[in-house]
């Protein structure tokens, strides 16, 4: 069972790890691992920051979306980090090769990971290149919902 969460509720225990990020793009949903983000603030609003290199599927369907949801997994779920870091969306459909379920978000047009430990949904408002040869992306997403399972908050 899912709780709703504030934005930095659980922000120590999401940071440590390798994240799920999800993007969709007309019908298509796409997930990708995730290992450069930060969660900070800006223009007080609170971000998660992702980073995404131009040569990802990803990277072509969030430059066309306007937001994106980000998700935490169990050690046990450890199979969901490792084909998402592996296959591309380009010719894998992901998501149904780890049986994982969507259920439609409340803020975002993303949808959420119902399998994720950690959930957010997040709004692009500012966009940025990471600079020093590393050819990233950085995508500022406005946290407007987080949530957690229940056992994680006691
Ligand atoms: C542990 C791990 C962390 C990763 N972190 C990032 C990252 O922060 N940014 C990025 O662009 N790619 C990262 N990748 C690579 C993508 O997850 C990988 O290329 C993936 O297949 C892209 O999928 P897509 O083509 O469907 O977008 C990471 C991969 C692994 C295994």
């Amino acid at each position: 069972m899912k709780k709703e969460i504030k934005p930095f509720q659980l922000a120590e225990k999401s940071i440590k790890k390798n994240l799920i990020l999800a993007t969709k793009l007309d019908d298509k949903v796409n997930i990708m691992t995730l290992g450069w983000k930060t969660i900070g603030t800006l223009w007080s609003k609170p971000v998660w920051i992702v980073a995404v290199k131009p040569s990802r599927f990803t990277y072509d369907m969030i430059n066309k979306s306007k937001d994106f949801t980000l998700h935490l997994f169990s050690k046990e779920r450890s199979d969901v980090v490792d084909l998402s870091g592996m296959a591309s969306g380009r010719n894998t459909d992901k998501i149904k090769e780890l049986g994982l379920t969507l259920k439609k978000s409340n803020k975002v047009n993303t949808p959420l990971i119902e399998e994720a430990e950690i959930s957010y949904e997040c709004r692009i408002i500012h966009t940025a290149e990471s600079g020093n040869n590393a050819e990233h992306r950085l995508y500022f997403g406005h946290i407007l919902a987080a949530y957690a399972e229940e056992g994680l908050l006691n």
